[in-house]
């Protein structure tokens, strides 16, 4: 099933730009810790699957296994349901009898799942260092501070935050506190009409990307209507006026896999596959999504391929890991990764085989290793927000 793909998929050569420095200190926001107590079993270990496998029949309905698009094959198989962030949002909250949600991904998407399910549940990420980089980019002081600048100049009063899942608890919980909701690349468009019609201004955190080509290509707005706020600069680096005057007001963070996307590759890619269909995530720079065919969240770009025709061609601008499965779960279509250099999600990435068997046989032990618990105040807010999309229409 594999071959056809196999002699056609180009794997792009990895540059040490596309990975964070995990480990050294480099980033310690997104470290949050490495340590695993008891035995991390080698990656070598022949007998991995077979232990996973094991641990998984033992726990039976105890445990309830989530896994994110971008994780590794080697997790994914072991994952009792797969999707976008949110999709896995409400797989989560409606396993009410798993007393153990592990989560095959990263920290804010594990936080988000504790939010979202019962006080008995516990949520383990089998890695603490899947941290992400895009939401380390919005800590809840920087924000407060941005929130201070806006009722300086006046608008604080009719601004609504919409924030990306992408974000920490803390910014979701100043979003619910603030009249705002969660959104994520599946509905941040239902999110944004929802926003406008709340208040005449969004504060869109912290994905500048997906907020700024929401606004631009789905909803008819000008760039000139965005305004970008960079929390290292006095007042964000914008004027009293040029915040009144803007619709959106967007935080300057971006993912660091997708912002390497390049409009040199979509024209190189269209040169080189003549009739190929370019489909990126939304999280890619705007001049990226504004020369594409599709754009849409992981959930998107899967239900895009499942029902393309024999024999199409496809770039694809999202992480390797799923445009790798794609291409594999589609020989019959040219699946071809948009960028030669871009790599894997390199914090995803943490979460491997012998960090989810350890997880397993440590429940299996009857110990509850990397549990991520929201205290009850920052909940009682993030849920807030986070209710306020699952009830979107
Ligand atoms: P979605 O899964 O919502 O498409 O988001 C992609 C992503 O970057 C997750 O971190
Ligand atoms: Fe964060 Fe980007 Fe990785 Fe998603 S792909 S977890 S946004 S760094």
């Amino acid at each position: 099933m594999t071959t056809t793909v196999d002699s056609t998929f180009t794997e792009p050569t990895a540059t040490p730009l596309a990975l964070l420095l995990l480990g050294r200190q480099a980033d310690p926001n997104s470290e949050r810790g490495v340590e695993c107590p008891g035995d991390l079993p080698p990656a070598s270990d022949p007998e991995l699957v077979e232990r996973a496998r094991a641990a998984k029949a033992k726990l039976g309905d105890r445990v309830f296994i989530l896994g994110h698009h971008y994780q590794r094959d080697e997790v994914i198989e072991f994952a009792d349901v797969t999707g976008d962030s949110f999709k896995l949002a409400r797989d989560a909250a409606a396993r009410p009898e798993a007393e153990y949600i592990v989560f095959c991904g990263v920290h804010f998407m594990a936080e988000s799942a504790d939010i979202l399910t019962g006080d008995a549940q516990q949520v383990v990420l089998p890695d603490l260092a899947a941290g992400c980089s895009m939401a380390d980019m919005a800590t809840a002081e920087q924000v407060a501070e941005c929130w201070d600048v806006l009722r300086e100049a006046g608008v604080a009063d009719v601004t609504v935050p919409v924030s990306y899942m992408n974000s920490s608890a803390d910014i979701k919980a100043f979003t619910g506190k603030h009249g705002g909701t969660i959104c994520t690349s599946s509905n941040a468009k239902r999110a944004l009409e929802w926003a406008f019609e709340q208040g005449e201004k969004v504060l869109f955190l912290p994905d500048q990307h997906l907020g700024r080509n929401t606004a631009v290509r789905e909803m008819g707005f000008s760039l000139d209507d965005c305004v970008l706020y960079n929390p290292h600069k006095p007042n964000g680096g914008l004027t009293a006026e040029e915040l009144r005057d803007a619709k959106m007001i967007l935080w300057r963070g971006h993912c660091s896999v997708h912002g390497r996307f390049t409009l040199d590759s979509v024209e190189e890619v269209r040169e080189r596959i003549p009739g190929v269909t370019v489909m990126v995530h939304p999280e890619c720079r705007h001049e990226v999504v504004a020369a594409a065919d599709l754009v849409g969240s992981t959930e998107y770009i899967i239900k895009a391929l499942d029902a393309a025709e024999p024999g199409s061609k496809w770039a694809i601008g999202t992480e390797l890991n799923l445009v790798r499965r794609l291409a594999k779960a589609h020989p019959d279509k040219e699946v071809v990764f948009l960028d030669r250099s871009v790599c894997f999600c390199s914090t995803m990435n943490r979460i491997d085989l012998p960090h989810l068997v350890w997880a397993l046989e440590s429940l299996v032990e009857g110990r509850v290793p990397n549990v991520i618990t929201v205290d009850p105040e920052t909940e009682k807010y993030a849920k807030a927000a986070l209710d306020r999309m699952l009830a979107l229409p």
